[in-house]
């Protein structure tokens, strides 16, 4: 078996955690603190999100979408494919240098979803983008950890808790949809998404498309018009 290569580290904004990039042969993965966030053959769920939100808001007029976390850009490259000429995404990413794998070695796995006109890029917290705004987004998709038991940074707990809910709620459009990747279930959070003031479905998506094994949770969390 071709050994890992390790390619390059960074430190996670504000943190002190190290964000690596691996390499084994076509195979790439992203890890913190030594464990993998995201591995280039694995990306169902990663798809998904983006699928089960579009299908609520991609035919809306001039749809706007939020994207948290560009990782590899699986997500950001489903939501191109089901947005139309008109359709917008900005993509929130927290460590510049992620922006630039993409921008190069990464860019080939998804098809390259940054040189598309319709999407744009954040270079910071996705919460800044949220607090930034009213009534803006048709959707919000948030990937930008393993789920509400945060591992890339303890500062992605608020987007996870009832303040950083509320602030999704309000940068919404009426009928909207915030949807969250999660690698495990959380009853908790569902609960708090409800008190959030979403009407709330709950996704398991195959994290490796039609190949079976491990099923990650998506929730659909609409903002009733
Ligand atoms: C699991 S990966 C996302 C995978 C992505 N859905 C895909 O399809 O490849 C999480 C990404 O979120 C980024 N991230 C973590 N916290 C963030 C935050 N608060 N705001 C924006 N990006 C964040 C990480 O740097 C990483 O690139």
């Amino acid at each position: 078996m071709i050994p890992w290569e390790f390619l390059e580290s960074v430190e996670v904004p504000g943190e002190g955690r190290e964000i690596c990039l691996y390499r084994r042969g076509e195979e790439f993965s992203i890890r913190v603190a030594g464990r993998e966030l995201m591995n280039s053959r694995v990306h169902g769920s990663e798809e998904a999100l983006a699928d089960l939100a579009c299908a609520r808001v991609a035919d809306r007029p001039r749809p706007r979408l939020l994207i948290g976390g560009l990782g590899m850009g699986f997500t950001l490259a489903a939501a191109l494919r089901r947005l139309g000429p008109e359709g917008r995404v900005v993509v929130a990413e927290l460590v510049p240098a992620v922006v630039t794998w993409n921008r190069g070695p990464l860019g080939g796995l998804a098809g390259h979803p940054l040189e598309d006109g319709r999407a744009s890029v954040h270079a910071g917290d996705v919460a800044e983008v949220l607090r930034a705004e009213r009534q803006a987004y048709d959707g919000i998709l948030l990937d930008v950890d393993n789920g509400p038991e945060g591992l890339v940074r303890k500062g992605n707990d608020w987007l996870y808790a009832r303040p950083g809910l509320e602030t999704a709620f309000a940068a919404l459009r009426p009928g909207g949809v915030l949807a969250v990747w999660s690698a495990a279930p959380s009853p908790v959070f569902v609960q708090r998404l409800r008190r959030a003031g979403f009407a709330v479905e709950e996704h398991r998506a195959r994290a490796r498309e039609a190949r079976g094994g491990r099923r990650h949770m998506i929730w659909l969390a609409t903002r009733e018009a």
